[in-house]
């Protein structure tokens, strides 16, 4: 590890989760209300807000969009004082738009650092992904091999029956061939309408999420994120890029990516350093959502660090409501 990034990575660890709190109390404002842009917006404005006030020249590199199609936070921008470490940022100050706009489980406010170079600078097309938790082989599923043979694969290693198996996959018609290859082979089959970075880190703890395996196809920069946290808990994760069109191939080699079908690694998503924060902005999985109570809001957030491995779960009470104004 760089002696730069070591020596403010665990301050930053705990000003991280100022971020994410800020972004998904501000989203909170906007859960149930139909409104999807208006909650991204305040969770992009909030984040913004607490990020500039982090000691350190950041980049973001995974962000709301590029720079044309995004007004703040996008792929480029330049965030922090501009005194501190050179940190690369992958960002999604709310991811799960639809479920914050419809007060469903799982949407939350999301960041992750890494040294300079560290995550995979991948535009904002789809990605092929399959995920598993820590403890198993290394290879025993790969993206390229049938989901029926992975979820066997898996449940020998785990030493289980199939049907003991749950695969976790978005909700969506480009699925149907994944499932139905699933549940025939005798898995169950867990269908989330939104919110892939937590469906990946679920499997990271099957003992509580119930889901040993994600897969299926989500937002690539979404990926990188999840692989940032897996990087932190352990876990396999390999992910490919999907491009519909000639011009999504110009924009990512323009973003310096050379082979275009190229299947990463949990390594070439997120390498080196990475710290990971996640707040709940609606009750899910991982993490509580933001509460409103009589003069005070509780947050909850999850901050690991790759290098040693921690995690911690922080709950905050915060008594003074108006500082995420
Ligand atoms: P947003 O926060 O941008 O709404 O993304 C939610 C999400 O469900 C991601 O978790 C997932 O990777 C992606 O959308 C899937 O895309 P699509 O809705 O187009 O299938």
């Amino acid at each position: 590890m760089s002696q730069k990034i070591a020596t403010v990575d665990r301050v930053l660890s705990l000003e991280l989760a100022r971020v994410t709190e800020a972004a998904a109390v501000s989203a909170s404002r906007m859960v149930g209300r139909g409104d999807e842009k208006a909650a991204d917006q305040a969770a992009v404005d909030a984040m913004r807000r607490a990020l500039n006030d982090l000691p350190i020249d950041g980049t973001v590199v995974i962000g709301e969009g590029e720079r044309d199609e995004a007004p703040m936070l996008y792929i480029g921008e330049k965030v922090g004082t501009g005194t501190g470490p050179k940190i690369d940022i992958a960002l999604d100050p709310l991811e799960g738009t639809t479920i914050c706009a419809k007060a469903m489980p799982n949407s939350l406010a999301v960041i992750a650092l890494s040294e300079n170079g560290g995550f995979l600078n991948a535009p904002d097309v789809y990605m092929d992904k399959i995920a598993i938790g820590g403890g198993y082989p290394d290879g025993i599923v790969d993206l390229d091999n049938d989901p029926a043979d992975n979820v066997r694969a898996l449940a020998k290693a785990k030493g289980v029956p199939v049907g003991q198996i749950t695969a976790c996959v978005l909700d969506r018609p480009r699925h149907a061939e994944i499932i139905a290859k699933l549940r025939a082979a005798g898995a169950r089959v867990k269908l989330i309408g939104d919110g892939d970075v937590a469906g990946v880190i679920d499997t990271t703890n099957p003992e509580e999420t119930g889901v040993d395996i994600y897969i299926g196809t989500g937002g690539a920069p979404e990926g990188v994120l999840a692989a940032a946290a897996l990087r932190c808990t352990g876990g396999q994760m390999q992910g490919r890029l999907v491009f519909p069109n000639e011009d999504s191939k110009v924009r990512a080699r323009r973003m310096g990516i050379e082979k275009l079908d190229r299947k990463y690694k949990l390594e070439d998503l997120a390498k080196g350093d990475v710290i990971f924060a996640a707040t709940g902005v609606t009750d899910g999985s991982m993490l509580s959502g933001v509460k409103i109570g009589k003069g005070f809001i509780t947050t909850h957030t999850i901050v690991m660090r790759s290098n040693n491995g921690t995690v911690r779960w922080i709950k905050a009470r915060h008594t003074d409501p108006h500082k995420f104004d």
